[in-house]
């Protein structure tokens, strides 16, 4: 179509030049002659000077339009060849991108799964370090604990045994104090003894685990702290269910939740903690009434790293190290956040039900 178009033009253009050939040039130049050999009248002469120079031009314009044609001719088939074969490379040229392409997009992948599992390892790694030094250092505190307690209990038991039925009126004082005394190693072996849960060398999370007991312990351990700051309100369900998990994984789960709260209250606030049970799960609702998690910050706060802590108080690994356990153990952990008012964390763990 396009050489068609190409030949009307042609045509068209040396129609043109013969024209102007005809007017311009060799009408004025049999003019000239005539007047140069000085022929006033139309002799049969000047009718074949006429006719000779109209075929000479006419000749001479053919040949260079014909020229001009060829010219075109010829550079229309090389540019075509020219086309043809850039349109080759070109397609050639886009088949290597794409298949680069594409074997960068699955390196590229390759690489961020790779990066998902270096983080999880990471995370997995220090979350066991976390918990094996924990536990060393609770077994350690435990031993060395225990030893002085039994001195006391027995010293005391000593003490009582000796003033039993001995002491006067005014002396009551002493009684008060043992029985003060009695009351403070009564606590210290419980605190000692919920420290032996963290040294479950063990990674299971099949272990029957007492889920009260299990806050009741991380709230003795935190006593003093959560005390100094926060009224602690429990609401345990009665139902009966059995939780299957890892007792030290646990406790470090719910330490993270608790010392959060404790640090989000500026001074004096209320930390709830209510467990219920929802079908096949349980669950457990830790809230306090302390400066809540900005808009911004809510989706990265399970991210390891993360923190709007000063430096040197926190890691930013709690709630990611809670998340872990929490899907190794099958479950959910979600929050609820209102900046100003509170937090609210829920665990939702799944139990069998007794009897099923
Ligand atoms: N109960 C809460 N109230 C308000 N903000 C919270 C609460 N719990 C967590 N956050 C926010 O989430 C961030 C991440 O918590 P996370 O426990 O993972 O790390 P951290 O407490 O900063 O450090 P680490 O627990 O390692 O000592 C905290 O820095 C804080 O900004
Ligand atoms: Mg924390």
């Amino acid at each position: 179509k396009k050489l068609k178009l190409n030949k009307v033009r042609l045509s068209l253009i040396w129609f043109i030049i013969s024209v102007v050939y005809y007017l311009v040039l060799l009408i004025p130049l049999s003019q000239f002659i005539k007047i140069f050999l000085g022929i006033q009248e139309q002799t049969s002469f000047s009718y074949y000077l006429d006719i000779i120079s109209g075929i000479r031009f006419e000749v001479f314009s053919t040949s260079i339009i014909t020229t001009l044609y060829l010219i075109q001719h010829l550079t229309t088939i090389s540019l075509q060849k020219h086309k043809s074969r850039l349109e080759i490379t070109v397609k050639e040229r886009t088949k290597e991108l794409i298949d680069t392409n594409e074997e960068l997009n699955a390196t590229n992948n390759e690489l961020s799964v790779t990066l998902k599992k270096l983080k999880k390892t990471q995370q997995n790694l220090i979350l066991s370090e976390k918990l094996s030094s924990l536990g060393m250092f609770a077994t350690g505190i435990a031993h060395e604990i225990n030893n002085p307690l039994n001195y006391i209990q027995g010293g005391i038991l000593a003490i009582e045994k000796h003033f039993k039925g001995k002491l006067e009126k005014k002396d009551k004082k002493i009684d008060i104090s043992i029985n003060a005394i009695k009351i403070g190693v009564e606590k210290a072996s419980k605190i000692v003894k919920s420290l032996n849960h963290f040294n479950k060398n063990d990674d299971s999370v099949n272990n029957k685990c007492d889920l009260h007991l299990i806050i009741d312990n991380c709230l003795l351990i935190l006593d003093t702290r959560l005390k100094s700051k926060a009224e602690i309100k429990k609401t345990y369900t009665n139902a009966d269910f059995i939780l299957f998990g890892n007792e030290g994984k646990l406790h470090q789960a719910i330490i993270n939740i608790l010392t959060n709260a404790e640090q989000a209250i500026e001074k004096n606030g209320i930390i709830n903690i209510k467990t219920e049970k929802e079908n096949h799960h349980v669950k457990i609702l830790i809230s306090d009434t302390g400066c809540g998690i900005g808009e911004d910050a809510v989706s990265k706060v399970f991210d390891p790293f993360f923190t709007t802590k000063p430096a040197g108080e926190g890691a930013g690994l709690g709630l990611s190290i809670t998340n872990s356990i929490i899907q190794e153990h099958n479950g959910t952990f979600t929050l609820k956040t209102k900046q100003g008012k509170g937090t609210t964390f829920t665990i939702k763990l799944p139990v069998k039900i007794l009897g099923k």
